[in-house]
């Protein structure tokens, strides 16, 4: 049987999109067609010159990409300060049944009984611990950790540095910033934002920003 190669295109054209562009590119199984980006005039997405993607047009491109590849795969490329963007395009994917694409660089290390949802990505240095459920989505960024049997649910973003300890609980489009650490069995609602270097001991409420040691709840998020 012949292994099919999946055309992939990376939603977003910004710096965390040329982190994807590394680990993808890495997978001979996958060819990476380009971004598609509405926010930048750029001509293409580069690292270097031995990497760069056309950036194939705006979201009103995803539908013609895909009919010109029907088996066509996504991954999300933009960063947590456009979590609203991530979660639209995240239906826009679901409505136009695109799979995501799931994606873990070889430096990174993922327990075997982990389960990593679709589109998860798994950046260098990063460790995901035995049980962990990591949810669709999710960004787990350069060597953030994850211990076990913690719980990230859909859209979660991990910044780099940042650490969960085990048992927590991450509900959907949770960021937790750069070096911020989550102490064990500790609860953060949907949508809230925990700042960096911030050491959560206790549960943090749907859509709330904390800062600090220990972390203090400083505003709310629009839910
Ligand atoms: C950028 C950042 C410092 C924003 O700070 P800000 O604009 O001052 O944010 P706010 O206005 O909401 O701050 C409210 C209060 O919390 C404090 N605060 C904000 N972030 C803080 C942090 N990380 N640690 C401690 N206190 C912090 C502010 O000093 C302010 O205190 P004050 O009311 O006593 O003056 C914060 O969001 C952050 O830590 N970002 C991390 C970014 C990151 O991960 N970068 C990597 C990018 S790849």
């Amino acid at each position: 049987m012949v292994n099919e190669i999946i055309p992939v295109v990376i939603l977003g054209a910004g710096g965390y999109a040329g982190v994807l562009q590394e680990i993808l590119a890495l997978r001979p199984d996958l060819h990476l067609l380009g971004c598609i980006d509405k926010a930048f005039g750029l001509s293409e997405r580069s690292t270097d010159e031995h990497y760069s993607l056309p950036i194939l047009g705006d979201d009103d491109t995803l539908a013609q990409i895909q009919a010109e590849n029907p088996d066509l795969h996504a991954v999300l490329g933009l960063g947590p300060d456009l979590m609203e963007v991530r979660v639209r395009l995240m239906q826009v994917l679901d409505l136009q049944q695109i799979p995501p694409v799931t994606a873990i660089h070889p430096r990174a290390i993922v327990s075997r009984t982990a389960q990593l949802g679709d589109g998860a990505v798994v950046a260098a240095g990063a460790i995901v611990g035995p049980g962990v459920r990591v949810g669709r989505h999710c960004v787990i960024n350069i060597g953030a950790s994850v211990e076990h049997d913690a719980v990230l649910g859909s859209n979660v973003y991990l910044g780099q540095g940042a650490r969960v300890a085990s048992y927590a609980d991450l509900r959907d489009n949770v960021v937790i910033e750069m070096g911020a650490s989550i102490n064990s069995r500790v609860q953060i609602g949907t949508g809230a934002r925990v700042t960096g270097g911030a050491f959560v001991n206790t549960d943090v409420p749907d859509h709330a920003v904390v800062v600090g040691v220990p972390a203090r709840v400083v505003r709310y998020l629009p839910s």
